[in-house]
């Protein structure tokens, strides 16, 4: 969760003003971080549950325990639908940590936030 905060403060979201702050820990006990990242062409940002999961996962770390979310409120901690189906493509059973700075708290799993997800052995049946 401090990882998260820390990567909230390089939100680079001149358009939207939205901060937010991820971070994920592997098996292995590391932490990646990850914040949201905008651009003037706006369909081009990038999610910080997104960044913070694609920096461990480029770093060799698949096996991924949790991810910290912390933004403002409740409205911008819950992570969007690409968010999801990346975090439960690594773990369905991954632990999410929402966190507000106004005192909003809520922990669930991948799968729960994305139930009837698609997921990988469904590419074999079809
Ligand atoms: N955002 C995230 O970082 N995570 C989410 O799960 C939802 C939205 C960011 C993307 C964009 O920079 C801003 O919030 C407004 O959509």
């Amino acid at each position: 969760m401090e990882a998260a905060k820390r990567a909230r403060a390089n939100a680079y979201s001149p358009y939207s003003k939205v901060k937010i702050g991820a971070a994920v820990l592997t098996s292995d006990g590391s932490i990646y971080s990850g914040t949201n990242i905008e651009n003037a062409s706006y369909g081009l940002a990038c999610c910080a549950e997104r960044t913070a999961i694609f920096k461990a996962v480029s770093d060799g770390k698949r096996n991924l325990v949790a991810i910290a979310i912390v933004g403002k409120s409740e409205d911008f901690t819950s992570p969007c639908g690409a968010c999801r189906q990346v975090m439960v493509e690594f773990n369905p059973k991954m632990r999410v940590l929402r966190r507000g700075l106004d005192g909003f708290s809520e922990d669930g799993t991948a799968s729960t936030l994305l139930p009837e997800h698609f997921n990988p052995p469904g590419l074999a049946k079809n």
